[in-house]
């Protein structure tokens, strides 16, 4: 008794486990990056996808668990299993070609053209803004060709409108996926991919590499930043000023810094396309909210850290340690931070 008991007790144990995992992962209310709040047209369609394939299997699952329990439970005498009359063989044979073979295609006829229709509605829409992403690693490099300005871990679009994203990477495969927005697509070395995105209402969207891509995958992450038509154009204007020359003494020194440390190797401040280096543009960095693509807020304490030793938050990014004085790193972080 004591030997079925232990069993069944790890079981349960586990289906509690698995229960408790599922509902908490169900309540988390950070909806930032998640294919269950869909925030446009494309993702509401992927994720009715999802939850009619998880409708269909969580049935199918149900009553294969129910009938190999029929099959296997301990039966009394009286419950003997017939003698395998000649009905009884054209019974199972029957029952083998329903459940073998007819309901399961029809149900993956029916997947099919449930995923059929949702690539249909995937479509590339019409669009007037175009968005190259570069994926590096581990940070994705943002450009908006049409008014030759470029960022890094951040994409702004308009709220409702369409927006063209063409798609390379500078190394490895990568994949890109905002799932509150649309499904993943990848980032070849070798070839533009086409994708596109929109967000029915503003918002901040949270996106995250979704093909391994080496140590930092899983901190490859960026922000969608959907604003309202006339805020979008307002920052597209900033955007395009020229950085002007710090005026201020300290952030002067941070300037020096900035050139006598080689930071000016791998980094851009407002630079010209051509120039297109190894590291993140810089030009208006003070607006970033994160730094290191997406591994901690956008602070000076923050920045400080990041610079002294990237590897010690990030291990195995490009950007070595520096060594730099406390009092010119203090001049150096208050001159990127008020590049704005
Ligand atoms: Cu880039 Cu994973």
């Amino acid at each position: 008794m004591d030997n079925l008991g232990r069993p069944a007790k790890l079981y349960a144990t586990r289906w509690a486990s698995l229960v408790g995992a599922v509902a908490v992962a169900g309540c988390h209310t950070d909806h930032r990056q998640s294919i269950l709040h869909p925030a446009s047209s494309a993702s509401e369609q992927i994720a009715w996808l999802w939850w009619f394939l998880f409708t269909i299997c969580t049935a199918v699952f149900v009553i294969v668990m129910v009938l190999t329990w029929l099959a296997v439970r301990p039966q009394s005498h009286s419950d003997d299993p017939r003698p395998a009359s000649q009905e009884n063989v054209g019974l199972g044979n029957r029952f083998i070609l329903w459940c073998g073979a007819i309901i399961p295609s029809v149900i993956l006829l029916v997947i099919l053209v449930a995923s059929v229709g949702t690539q249909k509605a995937l479509e590339q829409p019409e669009t007037k803004l175009t968005i190259e992403v570069v994926g590096h690693q581990f940070w994705w490099e943002i450009h908006y060709p049409d008014y030759d300005f470029e960022i890094a871990n951040e994409i702004y679009i308009p709220v409702g409108e369409p927006v063209r994203l063409e798609l390379i990477s500078a190394d490895v495969t990568h994949s890109l996926w905002i799932p509150n927005l649309h499904g993943k697509t990848d980032l070849l070395p070798d070839k533009v991919n086409v994708t596109w995105i929109q967000a029915d209402r503003s918002g901040v969207f949270r996106g995250q590499c979704a093909e391994y891509c080496g140590v930092q995958h899983a901190l490859m992450a960026l922000e969608v930043i959907a604003l309202p038509r006339e805020e979008f154009d307002q920052w597209l204007a900033d955007r395009q000023k020229p950085i002007e020359p710090p005026t201020d003494e300290l952030q002067e020194r941070g300037r020096q810094v900035f050139v006598a440390a080689n930071c000016n190797n791998c980094h851009t401040v407002g630079g010209d396309r051509a120039a297109r280096k190894r590291g993140p543009d810089l030009t208006h960095f003070g607006n970033r909210k994160t730094v290191g693509a997406g591994i901690l807020p956008n602070n000076r304490g923050n920045l400080a850290g990041w610079i002294s030793n990237p590897q010690a938050i990030k291990p195995g990014n490009l950007m070595p340690r520096t060594h730099i004085e406390a009092e010119d790193l203090h001049a150096l972080v208050e001159y990127l931070e008020n590049l704005k």
